[in-house]
């Protein structure tokens, strides 16, 4: 219920796997039970923050100025995560839905490339910025993210995740900081 206090191992236990989906062979975790149960989305939330405030802390930058959201699951958990460390929140999106000047950034998918957009204004020179998304897999999507930030002259002080398929080695293609919440 949600009088019931979450940890983040019982928040852990909340993620649906699906086996061959979206195709043959990827075992797919699903975050949304998790916002089926308030408790947990704010367990989880207050995990990052602290985890943000944590970092910003030792790595002497000051506050985090903007948390970047990553199409589409990074903004379930952005906006939310910005209000508790006092920050701004900037999408990053998916070719053609930002209105305005954007600068883009082309990166490499599973089949073939794709573009994502930040509004040029959105990050000044010299801004802390936290990028958050819900899962790390090959890493192409937050490092083209990181690309962007730079570019505006954004300083990336960490990329956050709620899933990390470490597998994958997504990490290693990541400048910035990273860490997740839990490891699949
Ligand atoms: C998924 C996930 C991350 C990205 C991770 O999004 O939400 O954004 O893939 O993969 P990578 O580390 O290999 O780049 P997807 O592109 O499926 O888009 P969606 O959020 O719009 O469903
Ligand atoms: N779950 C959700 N999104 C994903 C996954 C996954 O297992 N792999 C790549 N994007």
């Amino acid at each position: 219920s949600d009088s019931e206090t979450y940890t983040i191992e019982k928040v852990k236990s909340l993620i649906k796997t699906y086996p061959d989906f979206p195709q043959e062979g990827i075992l797919f975790r699903d975050i949304f039970p998790i916002f089926q149960i308030p408790a947990a989305v704010d367990c989880l939330i207050n995990y990052l923050a602290e985890l943000a405030l944590e970092e910003a802390k030792s790595a002497k930058c000051g506050k985090i100025d903007v948390v970047v959201g990553l199409d589409a699951r990074g903004f379930l958990f952005g906006p939310s995560l910005a209000i508790k460390l006092g920050a701004k929140f900037v999408p990053i999106r998916k070719r053609g839905k930002l209105p305005g000047p954007t600068i883009k950034y082309e990166y490499q998918k599973e089949y073939g490339l794709d573009v994502l957009e930040i509004q040029s204004d959105a990050i000044l020179p010299g801004e802390n910025v936290l990028i958050v998304d819900d899962l790390l897999a090959t890493g192409g999507t937050c490092g083209a993210a990181e690309k962007l930030v730079l570019n505006l002259g954004g300083r990336v002080i960490l990329n956050q995740f709620v899933i990390e398929l470490v597998g994958l080695g997504g990490r290693k293609s990541l400048s910035g900081k990273t860490m997740s919440v839990m490891e699949f």
